[in-house]
């Protein structure tokens, strides 16, 4: 039998990067939640409605899919939006969106079906504490400010996106931590049962060394 490992934490902490390497190590499939909240906001962008029109928001989710791949490519519609959805404005809007309780409602419906199975490590805000509740193994990541503004500029400039200087990146992240945390909605709070971990001084690979080892009783216990 295979677990599921949930990860939250704050923007450019590592998460997706972590779950990535985790994915293919232990071949399990990796869902990038934030993703689906970044393809609502540009749809939304796109389509001239509201950020804050919450019931807009929701009537065109009803008419909007979003597909992941195994790949790591993100889908809307049909469309591959895999680095439109990576700007500074989108990630912005995401962080708007997702304040909505409806939003939130209809995306963590459509993660659970997804991820009905064992054999998943999705990243979040609100995995552990909300999503998949039940997690095996349950990460809180998290990396100083001054970390998480210097990766998400050499992101940036590997995806190929128009770069800013770490200083606004800082900026940028700094007001989404303010609202995703603030926000009445499942806001970003470690799950009583995660272990937290600050990946600041840690490389990618001692990251996941630390994770599989969280895993490791669960994995005998699957090979048993
Ligand atoms: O993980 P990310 O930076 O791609 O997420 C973009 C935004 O989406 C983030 O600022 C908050 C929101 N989000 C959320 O509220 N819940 C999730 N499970 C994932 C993302």
């Amino acid at each position: 039998m295979k677990i599921n490992i949930a990860i939250d934490g704050p923007s450019a902490a590592g998460k997706s990067t972590i779950a990535k390497s985790l994915a293919k190590q232990l071949n399990y499939i990796h869902l990038d939640t934030g993703a689906m909240y970044r393809s609502t906001a540009y749809k939304a962008v796109c389509s001239q409605i509201s950020l804050e029109d919450e019931n807009a928001l929701v009537e065109m989710l009803k008419n909007t899919d979003i597909t992941l791949t195994p790949e790591g490519k993100v889908f809307l519609d049909g469309e591959d939006v895999s680095s439109s959805i990576r700007t500074d404005q989108i990630s912005l809007a995401a962080s708007s969106v997702s304040r909505h309780p409806l939003v939130r409602s209809e995306l963590v419906a459509r993660q659970q079906k997804m991820a009905e199975k064992k054999g998943f490590i999705m990243d979040g805000r609100d995995i552990g504490t909300v999503v998949l509740k039940d997690a095996e193994v349950k990460i809180f990541m998290t990396a100083s400010a001054e970390a998480r503004a210097k990766r998400r500029y050499e992101q940036d400039k590997k995806l190929g996106l128009p770069t800013t200087d770490v200083e606004t990146i800082a900026k940028e992240i700094a007001q989404r931590d303010y609202q995703d945390t603030h926000r009445a909605a499942s806001p970003l709070v470690k799950a009583e049962d995660a272990v937290e971990i600050d990946t600041s001084d840690m490389t990618i690979e001692e990251v996941v060394n630390a994770i599989l080892a969280l895993c490791e009783p669960y994995l005998k216990e699957e090979h048993a």
